[in-house]
């Protein structure tokens, strides 16, 4: 396989996922916008027809060593560290020697940062409200509303290195061995995003 075709997964792609990739997400408004009726009654969002519904946490749906790069965006920090780890574990196993993952997050060590030099009143209100760390109701129909943790450089990188990625590393936005990632990035995360590579080896 040439590397124009080598499999690209996008986990919990969200309305952003992009030809030429295996677009992953699990949200139940997937089916809902599949069926007319439903998707107008209920306002869901229009999701592409080539998106896979699937629940990554539990497991992938590939074999061994049979993915070149797997991209995800603003989504393990919706999963408890126990199901990220596994999930962590998983991208090892259906990566390739050589291939690579990318993760975006929100970036705690700069909320905190902000949080630290906001002279407002009620800033710890601010930063509470920006971990968006209660779940609700919305959540059964939206998995991405709330997070479930959330990570600095020091804990993902922590979380790559023990599903068995040698030396994970924080990159700046686009700045990848990723193909197409100047599409699959989204600009939008840009101010708010902590990016971590790493290869399998
Ligand atoms: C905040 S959105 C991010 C979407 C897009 N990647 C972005 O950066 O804008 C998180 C996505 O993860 C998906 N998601 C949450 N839990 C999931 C799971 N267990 N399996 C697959 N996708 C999941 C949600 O449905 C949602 O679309």
């Amino acid at each position: 396989m040439n590397d124009a075709n080598a499999t690209r997964v996008n986990i919990g792609c969200g309305l952003s996922g992009i030809p030429g990739w295996v677009n992953i997400d699990n949200s139940p408004t997937i089916v809902i916008s599949r069926i007319p009726l439903l998707r107008r009654w209920l306002k869901a969002p229009p999701w592409p027809r080539d998106v896979k519904r699937l629940d990554v946490r539990k497991g992938l749906p590939f074999s061994d060593g049979n993915v070149q790069y797997i991209y995800s965006s603003h989504t393990f920090e919706h999963f408890s560290y126990e199901d990220s780890l596994a999930l962590s574990k998983e991208c090892f196993r259906v990566l390739k020697p050589g291939g690579a993952i990318r993760i975006a997050v929100p970036d705690l060590g700069l909320i905190v940062k902000e949080y630290l030099s906001d002279p407002a009143p009620l800033a710890s209100h601010t930063f509470l409200s920006r971990l968006s760390l209660s779940h609700s109701l919305r959540d059964i129909l939206h998995p991405g509303s709330h997070h479930s943790q959330m990570f600095d450089s020091r804990s993902l990188i922590h979380l790559l290195g023990s599903a068995g990625f040698v030396a994970p590393e924080v990159k700046s936005y686009r700045q990848s061995v990723l193909p197409d990632i100047e599409q699959i990035e989204l600009e939008v995360r840009r101010g708010e995003s902590l990016y971590v590579e790493a290869k399998k080896q």
